[in-house]
């Protein structure tokens, strides 16, 4: 099963991907959580990243390209992955193409998650973000104990680009250049919307639904 989780920052993507990778073991490729584990790590791939993601901006196509085409590579992904955050531009979905087609692993699924600008303000101004990858509201999902991963054990802590200013630039960044991709794989037939508005819980049955004809 191979998959793309698509849809605008604050979507519930990573929410659900921690859930499906337990359901279905297939791994999780967050781009974003690679770039912050870079910066974690001050890499040299980190350092350049920076002042793109704490301004909101895409980090450039290239160095996106770079990163996936090595991971999807990897071993763990041999019966399947899920992607999310990637792609977000046309040139990345291109070569995501490329790339596929030369390991003979088609995408199966795009699961468009649609959720109103309104509603993801208030998610990601509610973000509590774990250095593995588990992400926390103060409200709407708070973990078990205040200030600790349920998953990890690990302090939990805001993005540095979970700013108002930034927050509001990666909603037009994804309306300008990620959102085009809706049409792309819609022509392809691969695109399949959701409702993400719903409880975590209930978005999750949804996407189960969805997936079973997979599976
Ligand atoms: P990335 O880390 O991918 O951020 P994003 O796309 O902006 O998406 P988010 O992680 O903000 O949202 P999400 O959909 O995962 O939501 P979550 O589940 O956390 O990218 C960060 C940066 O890295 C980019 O700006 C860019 O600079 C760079 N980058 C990464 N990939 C790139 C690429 N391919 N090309 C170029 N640059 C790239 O949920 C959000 C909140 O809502 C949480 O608090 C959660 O608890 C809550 N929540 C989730 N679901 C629900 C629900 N159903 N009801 C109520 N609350 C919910
Ligand atoms: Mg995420
Ligand atoms: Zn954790």
């Amino acid at each position: 099963m191979n998959i793309i989780l698509f849809g605008p920052p604050g979507a519930g993507k990573g929410t659900q991907a921690k859930k499906l990778v337990e359901f279905y073991n297939i791994p999780q490729i967050s781009t974003g959580d690679i770039l912050r584990a870079n910066l974690r790590e001050g890499t040299k791939l980190g350092l350049a990243a920076r002042e793109y993601m704490d301004k909101g901006e895409l980090v450039p196509d290239e160095v996106l390209i770079g990163i996936i085409k090595n991971r999807l590579k990897e071993d763990d992904c041999e019966n399947g992955f899920m992607l999310d955050g990637y792609p977000r531009t046309v040139p990345q979905a291109d070569a995501l193409a490329g790339i596929l087609e030369e390991i003979e692993k088609p995408i199966d699924i795009v699961l468009n998650f649609e959720v109103p600008d309104e509603a993801l303000v208030s998610r990601i101004g509610g973000r509590l973000m774990c250095k593995c990858g588990a992400s926390y509201h103060k409200t709407f999902n708070p973990p078990k104990e205040e200030g600790i991963c349920d998953a990890c054990g690990a302090e939990v802590y805001q993005r540095a680009d979970d700013t108002e200013e930034a927050v509001k630039n990666r909603l037009d960044v994804y309306k300008n250049q990620t959102q085009p991709l809706i049409d792309y794989y819609e022509k392809m037939d691969l695109l399949k919307t959701l409702d993400g508005t719903k409880d975590i819980e209930v978005v999750f049955e949804d996407i189960k639904a969805i997936l079973a004809e997979f599976a």
